[in-house]
This record gives C-alpha cells, structure tokens and sequence, in this order.
C-alpha cells in the first residue's frame, strides 16, 4: 500500500490561487514519481472566505488543517477587505493557524540561486553565494501581545498600541530551532533584537545567551540590533548563516533578504511546531509575498516561492528528501533556461513557469533512469 499524506490547500486571494496551481501541479507529479498518495483537499481562507462565509478561516478549516499533515497556503488579503475591523481582516487567516497550532517557528530561507545573480539588485560579488536562513517566530512578539487596542482619547484624537513581549520559553524553543538548523549548515547563529531599547529585546538576549551556554556552545553565536543587521545584509549579506529574530523584524528582515535572491517571489517558507518523530506535522508552507493585488489576475506572478514550499513541505512534513531535492533543482534548472516572470526581468506567465518546472523534472527522472 503507499504511503498516504493529507494535505490542506488553502490557495487564498489575489495570485494565490494562480500560484497555488502550478505549485498544485508539480505536487502531481511528484506523487505519480514517488508513488505516494497525496490526499488533497480544498478551502477557502481570506478574503475569499470572507465573502463566502463571513469569516477568514471557519472552525472547521482550522480543524481540518490540524487533522493535515501539512497545509499548503498561497496569499490572502487585498484592497477590497481593507476596511474592516481587525479580526475580519483576511491576514487573521495565516496569523489564526500559526497561533492555534502553534507553529511558533518560521523558517524563511533565502538563497541566491547561481542563474539569478544578475537579478539580485547587489552586485555579483557582494551576493554571489548568498545563502542564509531566516528563523522568525511566528505565535509571540509584536503580532500577540497584548494589551493591543485603539482607545479614543478626550481630545478627540485616537491612540493605537500593540505590546511587545517575550518570555524564557517562547524565546528557547525558537532559539533551539534556529542552533539545530545551524549544525547542518555553517554553524553560525546571529541572534537579532533591540536590546538597547527594549525589555524584550533585553531578555531575548539574555535567554539566547544562556540557552547558547547549557546547550549549544558548539555552534558560534553573535548579538546583532535590529537596524544593524537591516544594514548589514545589504552591506555583506554572506556574513550571516542562520539568523533568529522575533515576529515582527522576522517580518521586515526576511522581505529585505527576498530581494536580495532576485525578488520577493522567490522565497518559500515552513511555519513548523509540533514534531512526530522527525517530521513536523502539522506544519504551514507559503511562500513569504502577499496576494500583489496589482498584478493579480494577469497570469504573470511568479510560483517560485510556491513551489519551492512544495519542496520544503516534502522535506520537513512529509519525509521525502529526495523528492524536495528534485524539485529545487528542477526550479534551478529552469530558472537558468530563461524561465522567469516579469519581476525576474524576464516575459515568462506563471503558467510557462510551471511547465518549464515540470519539463525539468521529467528530465531528472530519465536521467536518474539512465543512470540505474
Ligand atoms: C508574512 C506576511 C504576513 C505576516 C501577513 C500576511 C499577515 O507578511 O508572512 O510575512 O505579517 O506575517
Ligand atoms: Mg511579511
């Protein structure tokens, strides 16, 4: 019998739903080469779910997501919900998951594929090589805590304010993540806060100190402020390997590395937690860009970072190295053959994208043939 995985597709809003389908596509194939079972079932999550059901993720999503061994999310949100109250916004569907699974680590690599160096808006010396890991996590900080409101003020005025937060645990169970994934790559972690400005900044440090003493003295551990390492990535990008930050300048590091891989199209991510055994199940695959309103609908947006989730997915969630390693080389692949999307600087659709993927996996396939 093969092997069955259910997966939660959640394609969203925007160029959601037309990346989702060639990463959908490449999914297939997969499944047909490694004999797999994949179980995929559909939902509505976003904007889309707002006009259907009035919610951005019903119960029953969730449920059904916890019930998954992964879910595949595109994008959600656009100017057409922008007006309403913060939790009907379409965003609360990725933040609702991440939080009720708890999938408090979010893995966000960026790397320069060979093809693109001429992409990158750095120059080929400063970025040739790039390869860097970001660890956001991704169910504390900024994004959570609370007291968060807007109150009205007896001047007429009005004040918004959000907490900024972070304790012993919250802070362990990320930094231990990010020390783990730096044995199998250069073995470096830079730890990123405010710790001059910022009380949570402040204990992150200490936490990450501490944690690096009793458990991971083995790997190279540094302190960087925030605005320094905005800075410093694009000052000498190559000098980071694994970097672990908090919820919100995870958010904002991991766009500005983006761009440094050619664009923001590029990059995948997983939203990891629970393990079961050595794979992460339940655990969320998107790439890092929105739903891009402004060019939805043109069949032009880039599936790159979709597809590659679909390769992170099969390596963390669902224990087919192999088959991730296909993938990403088949996106290499065809990315040096030319196909590239328009923020690529290049005339491909998202469609031809696809197919360029998939004609390299199927040459991979019968030179692996080949070769047995
Ligand atoms: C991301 C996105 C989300 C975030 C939005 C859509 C809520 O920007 O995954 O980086 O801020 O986390
Ligand atoms: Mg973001």
């Amino acid at each position: 019998m093969s092997q069955e995985f259910r997966i939660l597709v959640l394609p969203g809003d925007g160029i959601g739903p037309e990346v989702m389908e060639q990463a959908v596509r490449v999914l297939k194939r997969v499944e047909a080469m490694a004999g797999v079972d994949f179980r995929l079932e559909y939902a509505l999550a976003g904007g889309c779910s707002i006009d259907a059901y009035g919610t951005p993720l019903l119960d029953r999503t969730l449920e059904r997501a916890r019930g998954s061994h992964a879910v595949l999310f595109g994008s959600v949100g656009g100017p057409k919900w922008e007006g309403l109250g913060f939790d009907l916004r379409p965003e609360i569907a990725i933040l609702r998951l991440r939080k009720e699974l708890n999938l408090f680590a979010n893995l966000r690599p960026a790397r320069l594929f060979d093809p693109l160096i001429d992409a990158s808006t750095l120059k080929p010396e400063v970025i040739g090589g790039f390869d860097l890991m970001i660890v956001r996590e991704c169910v504390g900080g900024l994004y959570f805590g609370e007291p968060r409101g807007i109150e009205q003020l007896s001047d007429g005025g009005r004040r918004g304010f959000n907490t900024e937060t972070y304790s012993t645990g919250e802070i362990e169970r990320v930094g231990r993540v990010a020390f783990q994934l730096a044995r199998s790559r250069r073995n470096e972690v830079c730890s990123v806060e405010k710790a001059n400005v910022t009380e949570s900044g402040l204990v992150w440090r200490e936490v990450m100190t501490a944690l690096h003493q009793r458990e991971f003295s083995h790997v190279t551990l540094r302190h960087m402020y925030a605005d320094n390492c905005a800075m410093q990535l694009v000052r000498a990008p190559k000098q980071f390997d694994v970097i672990v930050t908090g919820n919100m300048f995870g958010d904002i590091l991991s766009d500005l590395a983006s761009m440094l891989t050619g664009s923001l199209g590029m990059l995948p991510s997983a939203t990891i937690g629970a393990t079961n055994g050595d794979r992460f199940n339940p655990a969320v695959y998107e790439p890092i860009h929105g739903s891009a309103p402004d060019i939805a609908g043109k069949g032009i947006a880039n599936p790159m970072g979709q597809i590659l989730s679909v390769a992170m997915m099969l390596r963390l969630s669902l224990g087919l190295p192999q088959q991730a390693a296909e993938v990403e080389s088949a996106c290499i692949q065809a990315l040096g053959e030319g196909a590239r999307t328009p923020d690529l600087g290049g005339s491909f659709s998202t469609v031809q994208v696809g197919d360029a993927v998939l004609e390299q996996m199927g040459r991979l396939r019968t030179s692996s043939v080949s070769v047995a």
